[in-house]
């Protein structure tokens, strides 16, 4: 039985910051951001968004009543969870008008969740033949105003519709993982914005790439002539390009250009959005599949989590898997978003909401939101 993608959804906040101009606002080379790092734009949520209001947001957008009906598994990967109890996937319930045989929850391991939902999603397909899970990335990446990692910041969501005999990318059950304890990246209960060793960070993720490749390449008596295409997560895009970089020399000449091409078209959204998090492995498979992709190419999807979690894995695009994809509308919502201010951006962060009313929903043009806290509980609505 062939199980994989069957649906990808996006959502992305609809301001942004330019980072040239956030580079000026900091004292700094602009080509460091644009060339070192590798940005162009960043996604700022507004107050009343959250890892909720996106998850439903990206959701909503390939969800039919059809699929409801077929789903049993809904898991919610995200390291921007705004309850220490309550699973983002339990507020998406309502929101999402979903049928209540469905077991949800929330998955957390910094970049890995949504990698390690999509791989329990696939187990739960192979033993409930008929169902379909919904595997939701959702974060806001957060490092603070003026700190280093400010500049690798964005937030979104990409929602994915697991099936048997999926239109978009067949997962082949071909993976290598490895999980150590290591100290590059986190994010204490008590803090809104993360820690992170970043240059370490780097060493560990490229570590990590390599350490699997060897063992993907041991386990399944293959080369990187059996791809065309290898996506990587990518919090900012030089990251990835740092890990791609050690096949330099060790792969031909012609295949090391094709890999480079094709990452390049894999980055393309992430240069305009920043970083998701546990999403940005396959907003980089989404950006792919929009800008580059051939029917039954083989790829190999590179995931990491700090702290730290690797997984190598591979599939296949599907013929017709283009059908699958509403590119113009996920075009249209890049390309129609507007455009803040530095001096806004930072007074936007500042906002911190108490117990009351949160917004006039006049005022409210995203479909999810916000709408109350009370006893500290958050409440949200749908805009009908
Ligand atoms: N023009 C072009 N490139 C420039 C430049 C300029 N004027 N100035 C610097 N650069 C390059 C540097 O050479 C470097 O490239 P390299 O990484 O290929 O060596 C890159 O820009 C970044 O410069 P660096 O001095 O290392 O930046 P930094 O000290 O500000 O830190 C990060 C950059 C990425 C480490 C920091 O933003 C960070 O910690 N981010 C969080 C990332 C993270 O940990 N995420 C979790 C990962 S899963």
């Amino acid at each position: 039985m062939d199980i994989g993608i069957d649906k990808i959804g996006f959502y992305v906040p609809q301001n942004y910051i330019d980072i040239v101009e956030l580079a000026k606002a900091r004292d700094v080379d602009p080509d460091k951001f644009t060339i070192g790092i590798g940005q162009d734009k960043q996604a700022v949520p507004k107050p009343y968004q959250d890892a909720v209001t996106m998850a439903a947001s990206s959701a909503d957008s390939i969800l039919t009543a059809e699929d409801k009906k077929d789903l049993g598994l809904l898991i919610v990967g995200t390291e921007s969870s705004i309850d220490e109890s309550k699973s983002t996937a339990a507020f998406l319930m309502d929101l999402l008008e979903l049928p209540e045989d469905i077991r949800a929850f929330e998955i957390k391991q910094a970049c890995f969740g949504a990698t390690a939902g999509l791989q329990s999603a696939f187990d739960f397909v192979s033993l409930n033949p008929g169902k379909k899970a919904l595997v939701i990335a959702t974060d806001i990446a957060r490092y603070g105003i003026k700190t280093p990692g400010e500049v690798t910041q964005g937030a979104g969501s990409v929602a994915m519709v697991i099936s048997e005999n999926p239109r978009i990318l067949k997962l082949e059950h071909k993976s290598v993982y490895m999980t150590r304890n290591i100290g590059d990246f986190w994010r204490p209960t008590f803090s809104k914005t993360a820690f992170a060793r970043g240059k370490f960070s780097n060493q560990v993720y490229v570590d990590f790439f390599q350490t699997l490749w060897q063992k993907y390449q041991a386990k399944f008596d293959v080369t990187a002539n059996d791809f065309s295409t290898m996506l990587f997560h990518i919090p900012y895009t030089k990251m990835g390009t740092k890990a791609l970089r050690t096949l330099e020399g060790k792969v031909s000449d012609e295949k090391y250009a094709e890999l480079t091409d094709h990452y390049q078209a894999s980055i393309k959204f992430s240069r305009e959005v920043g970083n998701l998090y546990t999403g940005s492995l396959y907003l980089g498979l989404l950006s792919y599949l929009v800008n580059g992709a051939r029917p039954n190419e083989e790829l190999l999807l590179f995931s990491y989590g700090s702290g730290a979690v690797g997984e190598l894995y591979s599939g296949q695009i599907q013929p017709g898997f283009d059908k699958a994809i509403n590119k113009d509308k996920i075009l249209n919502l890049l390309d129609n978003r507007q455009k803040m201010s530095i001096a806004d951006y930072e007074k936007m962060y500042q906002v911190e909401y108490q117990n009351g009313t949160i917004v006039d929903p006049k005022t409210v043009q995203e479909k999810f939101y916000l709408s109350e806290i009370k006893e500290n509980e958050r409440l949200y609505k749908k805009l009908n």
